[in-house]
This record gives structure tokens, sequence and C-alpha cells, in this order.
């Protein structure tokens, strides 16, 4: 039984495939084609997906799109009638959906007639249920979905038991608490797709002196009622008006926020306009509210639930500083967050979704770790290398066996140098894991600085994160409920602050990745060496890019280490190391040697 997931034309594009019920792949198209958040139909990814489960297009039993027209069709049409352009806007979408049967087979060079598979659409936000649940460790939970905006709703809620996923609530368009983080990520000046967590970082910076104004904007009502005061924004007039640019993939929204946002808060911030001292208590103060009322929700659907463990997707899953708090202010005691809480996470939903909810087959897989991605042999490896770096004398190269490997790794990163890790499959989600990653010491304050001008280039006020080993949690943080998708921030112990300045944030806390040896292996047995050696459980963890999607490929991950100043990169077995005066300051950007030639 073969279960083809798609999340196509919407952001974050992906594809996910489930054999006899087991996630056997899972990636997003930005990965291939090296597009951020990518939109479109996800062709490489399909591609990428049925060669790691040995199958063709016209081998699978069942398509599962997270989209579903018809949902919610009474609530479209009273808007339809309002609004005319969001009438012809939703018939461009519904079009679309409807060729995709085509448009798959023209991707694929077979004819229509070859693909039979059956279709099924299944609504955006039981998909994100759908994402949480059926590949949790939970026999029954609480699961809740909460987003921006998709199949005209923004929440959701159920009850898990078993195979069974049973939806009993839900918050509908205009109303939305992801339209409200990211109408106000905007106001902030942050106008890119995708920039919440930026936000989310300032917000540490500030204090929340705004709150009382932001309690006017959004609230949680009994009921599990969640309302925006609808005169501080403009989606519910226009419809969220998403334009396309750079060959159709990249997603770019319109302004979410009015005028009267303005009038009770002064002015917004340009793009370009210095971050001020009241831009980051205004961030403090919108992330403020967002917990208030999203531990206001959760708590409710806690008490209405009566259940200890949740499961959490859609795009706001991803504010760790909330997830963190959830554990202390509601009585959930476990919580789930798949790696790829946002959209992406969809396509995963939607195959779990036809594998239970539609066939009523019982559940056989939990998502215990995020290398769902591209893996590549040494052989593979070693061709990249010799296409890339063959005859660069700056360049050492060396091959290593596994305890050697993290032996010589630990000691360079405890010796202050950053480091490429490239091993194994990519991750599932916008997190790196251990796979894709670049790591660094965390022991040393300036740390961030140096992989900032290095490296990342980003903005200053963006911590970096830590991982950890599982069973060192307590020790360094105030609480140990696991977090291996580094989904939930805790406070670093004010004792141990000192010890790991680099990834703790400025208020102390850090959103950190809980490192299994069960379950990702390699990546705890470096870090136990970096232990050995400095007594301290912990490396830095920042994804490996620079102003691009994670890399994915052996030859993206060498372009990224010859174009930055990283001293050291590793993929699988062997260790590259560029010489002092290659990486020096003023030594000049290294250009691949295939380019060369
Ligand atoms: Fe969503």
């Amino acid at each position: 039984m073969i279960i083809l997931g798609i999340n196509a034309y919407h952001a974050n594009a992906s594809a996910a495939i489930v054999v006899d019920g087991q996630l056997i792949a899972a990636a997003e198209e930005e990965r291939f084609n090296r597009v951020k958040y990518a939109a479109g139909l996800p062709v490489q990814a399909i591609r990428y997906c049925l060669a790691e489960a040995g199958a063709t297009l016209a081998q699978v039993d069942h398509i599962a799109i997270p989209r579903n027209p018809w949902a919610r069709m009474g609530t479209k049409l009273r808007y339809a009638l309002r609004m005319p352009r969001f009438a012809i806007e939703r018939a461009r979408v519904m079009a679309r959906f409807s060729g995709i049967n085509e448009e798959l087979a023209t991707a694929f060079a077979i004819e229509p007639a070859a693909i039979r598979a059956t279709f099924h659409r299944i609504e955006h936000h039981v998909a994100h249920l759908a994402s949480a649940y059926f590949v949790s460790p939970f026999d029954r939970a609480a699961v809740l979905s909460v987003d921006g905006l998709g199949d005209f709703a923004s929440a959701m809620w159920a009850d898990g038991e078993g195979a069974a996923l049973s939806p009993h609530g839900a918050t509908t368009f205009p109303h939305s608490l992801g339209m409200y983080y990211t109408a106000l990520t905007q106001y902030l000046g942050f106008w890119k797709f995708g920039d919440e967590y930026k936000v989310m970082g300032l917000a540490a910076y500030g204090t929340p002196l705004f709150l009382d104004a932001f309690r006017k904007i959004v609230r949680a009502d009994a009921g599990m009622k969640l309302r925006l005061d609808l005169d501080f924004f403009t989606h519910q007039r226009q419809g969220p008006e998403m334009t396309w640019r750079d060959a159709g993939t990249t997603p770019v929204l319109g302004r979410l926020y009015s005028e009267r946002l303005e009038k009770l808060l002064g002015p917004a911030r340009r793009a370009d306009e210095p971050l001020e001292q009241r831009h980051r208590d205004l961030a403090a103060s919108m992330q403020a509210r967002l917990e208030e009322v999203l531990l206001e929700h959760v708590a409710e659907l806690a008490a209405r639930t009566k259940q200890k463990a949740l499961c959490l997707a859609g795009g706001v899953a991803f504010n760790c500083v909330a997830n963190g708090k959830m554990l202390e202010r509601t009585s959930f005691e476990r919580i789930y967050v798949q790696p790829a809480a946002g959209d992406a996470g969809l396509s995963v939903g939607a195959a779990f979704a036809v594998e239970h909810t539609i066939l009523g087959r019982p559940r056989a897989f939990v998502m215990e770790h995020a290398g769902w991605g591209p893996g590549f042999s040494q052989t593979q490896i070693k061709h990249a290398m010799d296409e890339r770096v063959a005859g660069n004398d700056g360049i050492e190269i060396q091959e290593l066996d596994e305890d050697a490997l993290v032996d010589a790794v630990a000691r360079e990163l405890a010796g202050g140098k950053i480091l490429g890790w490239f091993q194994g499959r990519a991750e599932w989600g916008p997190r790196a894991l251990g796979n894709r990653s670049i790591l660094a010491d965390p022991r040393r304050a300036e740390m961030k600085d140096v992989l900032n001008q290095r490296i990342k280039h980003r903005e200053m006020f963006r911590p970096f994160a830590p991982s950890i080993l599982e069973e060192a949690t307590g020790e360094y943080f105030e609480r140990t409920h696991p977090s291996p998708f580094m989904t939930f921030a805790y406070s670093v112990r004010p004792e141990k602050r000192a010890a790991i300045p680099a990834p703790t944030h400025v208020d102390g806390t850090a959103r950190l990745q809980t490192v299994s040896r069960r379950t990702n292996p390699l990546y705890w047995k470096l870090i136990r060496a970096f232990a050995d050696r400095t007594g301290v459980p912990v490396v830095v963890n920042t994804s490996f890019n620079d102003n691009e999607p994670i890399v994915c490929r052996p030859e993206e991950a060498l372009d990224c280490f010859l174009r930055t100043r990283m001293d050291v990169l590793v993929m699988g077995n062997f260790v590259l190391r560029k010489s002092a005066v290659l990486n020096a300051e003023n030594a000049p950007v290294q250009t691949p040697a295939r380019r060369l030639a």
C-alpha cells in the first residue's frame, strides 16, 4: 500500500511517502530547487520520495492532497457574494488543484491514465492535526493545530485515540492567531515570508510595555473562541493577498494590518529603519499577548479533554517559547511537535490521514527522528569532493573511522573551530538537527558574533541554539521534557549560563535540541566526545546554510564551506580542513574548482 502526500501550490511545498504504514521519506521542495519556502508542484521532492521507496508514480495507490476546496463552503460562499475578487481567486485555486493529475503526468512523462492512484482531498487543518498525532508516540492525546489560514480556518482541535482522530472545533476566517503574529511582524518592519521567528527572537530584548494595547487586538473568549479586533487588520476585507515572485516560487504576503493599528501603537517601522528599544518592547508585547491567548486556549483544551498528552501543529507550533510555557502553565505533561510543524508537514499529515482515517488501518509508526530526506554514500561524497576541491592546495582531506572522526571533531570544536557537519539523511522540517548542521563551541561568548561574521550573516538579535545530550538536560535546563526537534525553549539554569554563553539567549532561555543516543547515535557520540574533552555536554548547532535553504547534497555543503569562512567540513568519514591562509579574513572568496575550469 503506497500513499503519496503532496503539499502543492502553496508555500513550503513538500512530498512524503508512506508504504505499508511506515513513513519512508519526506522532503521540502526548497531543498532541491534551492528557493526558500518554494511553492508550486514539488516535482523534485516527489521524485525523491518515489526513488527512496523504490516505486514509480504509476505504482502509487493513493495520492493525498492537504487542501479541500469544498471545506467550509458556506462561509466561502458568503464571502464570495460580498467580494467578487475573492470569488475569482477561489475559482483560480480550484481550477489549479483539479488539474493536478495532468500536471503530475506531464512532469513524470506518463499518460494521465497511467496514474491509477485514488486522489483524496484532506482539509488543511485536518492534515495538520494528522501530521502531529498519527506520528506521535501517544495512544491518546489532545491535538491542536494553529496557523495563519488554510481552507478558511486558522485553528482546529481534536481528540486522538488509537487510529481515530476526531476534530471537535475550529476557529474560522477571519479570526486567526497566526495572522495576528504575521500582521504584527510586518508592522515591525519584517516583510519576508517566514520572518515571524525573527520577531520571536527580538522579543527577548524588550519589555512588554504595550501589553494592554495588545489585549485589545486579540483575545481568547471562553468556549475556545479566539477573536481578533478586525479594525486593526485588512485580510478580512481583501482576503490574504498572496502574490508570487521569483518565477512563481517565493510567496509574498500583502499588508495585513490597518491604519488603525498605527493609531493604536504608533507608526509602523519601515524595513530599512533602525531597530529601536520601542520596537523591541512592541515585539515583547506581541509575543507576551500571543502566549497569554495561546496558553488560555491550550489550558481550556486540557480541561475539556482531560488528556495529559498534547500534539501540536501549524506554524504557531514553532513558537518554542510559548511551547515551553505550556508545560509550566497547563496540565499537559507531554507535548509532541513534529519537526515540520508548519505547512511542509501537511504532506505527511495528508498521507497518514488517508492511511488511518480513510483506509482505517491501525497505527504502526512513530516519528522519533527527523532524517527523512536524501542521504549520500561515501562514494557520492567523494565524487563531489573530486569535482569541487581537487587540486585546491589550501584544503587538506583526511578519511577517518568513526571513533577517530568524533574525537578529531570534538578536538576542533573545543579549539574554537567552526565546523560543518554533514551526515546521514537530510532533516525534515526547518531545523538542522545534527545531519546538516554547523557546529561550534558553546563555552565561547564571542562565538555568536564569530558565526555571524564568518558564515551566517543574520540579524545580531537572533539566538543560536544548543544541542545537548538528552540525559544531561536537567543539569543545564530547568525542564527535562524532551525537545528532539528544537521546538521548545527552556530557561538555562542560572548557575550554568556562564558555562554555555553562546547559545543562551539574552533572557536566559535557549531553544534546545535534546539528543538521544537511541535515535541519533552518531551525533550523540560526537557531543559525548566533546563532553569528555571539555566537561560540557552541549554544542552550538545552527543550520548548514548561508541565507539559502539548508544544504541538501554534498555539492551544496562544499560550496557553502568554500564560500564562507568555515574552518572544517566533515562529510561522512571525510574531514576537510582549510589552511589558515585560505581562511584568513582578507582571503579571496573561494570558488569551487569546477567553476574555475
Ligand atoms: Fe497551515
